[in-house]
């Protein structure tokens, strides 16, 4: 049974004072975390302190990238090392802003996702579909080839650590233009069986694949009542600490 996981996911926005703020609203108002997990995603230059002010809650912090190398002259980047040191459990690698504004393509995915793991944390990989790709119906080569390239060289015991987010872009940040639930299981489907493919039917059925793309309070129970849809990656409707409370409630939306 795969554990439903909600992660909000905060982008540049935000200052450190208002994110303690959010946090203290949230951090002590979570669900059951055997039952559920919920995780926030918040700028590098947050993640200390807001690890110190979730410490012993339900609430875990996630970094929104990283680098493929654990040190180096790599100016402005940050270590998975020193993530790890920090205590962060999981880093979202190869988000659609990330492939798309800085350039990051499958094998500069591929290395942060080995790099994560071999510093012991657990990446959260993101996998993009452009419109234009939904349009020419070539959106299962583009999303299974990105699974593909993104989990090279990813043994199947490592595996068990990743985690896989079918982000359509042309779903992100829209607020109104979701995938519809079923286009959003389609989407998690084609990747747990091309996790099938490439490694077995128990790595497929272990693996939890969230969807993102404006989830919303009017979407994300529909959403989470999916088979192949284990959880949620929430942008813009999570920057609002009441709405995200109400979402990671989401049974009763
Ligand atoms: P959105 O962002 O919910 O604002 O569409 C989702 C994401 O970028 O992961």
């Amino acid at each position: 049974m795969r554990k439903p996981l909600i992660v909000g996911n905060w982008k540049m926005y935000k200052t450190i004072t208002e994110a303690v703020d959010y946090v203290d609203q949230v951090k002590d108002a979570l669900p059951d975390p055997a039952k559920e997990e919920v995780e926030l995603a918040v700028p590098t230059l947050f993640l200390e302190s807001l690890v110190e002010h979730t410490r012993g809650t339900a609430l875990k912090i996630v970094a929104e990238n990283c680098f493929y190398q654990d040190e180096g002259a790599f100016t402005g980047e940050t270590s998975p090392l020193a993530l790890r040191e920090l205590g962060i459990k999981h880093v979202i690698i190869g988000h659609s802003e990330r492939r798309r504004l800085f350039f990051e393509d499958d094998t500069t995915v591929n290395k942060k996702v080995r790099a994560a793991l071999n510093a012991g944390i657990c990446p959260i990989l993101c996998v993009d579909e452009t419109m234009k790709r939904k349009q020419e119906h070539d959106k299962i080569v583009w999303v299974v080839s990105q699974v593909i390239s993104g989990l090279q060289q990813v043994s199947e015991e490592e595996l068990a650590r990743v985690t896989v987010a079918y982000e359509p872009s042309w779903a992100i940040g829209s607020g109104n233009e979701a995938a519809t639930p079923a286009e959003a299981n389609e989407g998690c489907y084609l990747i747990r069986q091309t996790i099938a493919h490439l490694y077995s039917e128990q790595a497929a059925e272990r693996v939890r694949i969230l969807y993102g793309g404006s989830v919303n309070l009017a979407n994300i129970k529909l959403l989470m009542q999916k088979d192949d849809i284990d959880g949620v990656l929430i942008g813009r409707a999570s920057l609002d600490a009441a709405t995200f409370l109400k979402m990671v409630n989401y049974q009763s939306c």
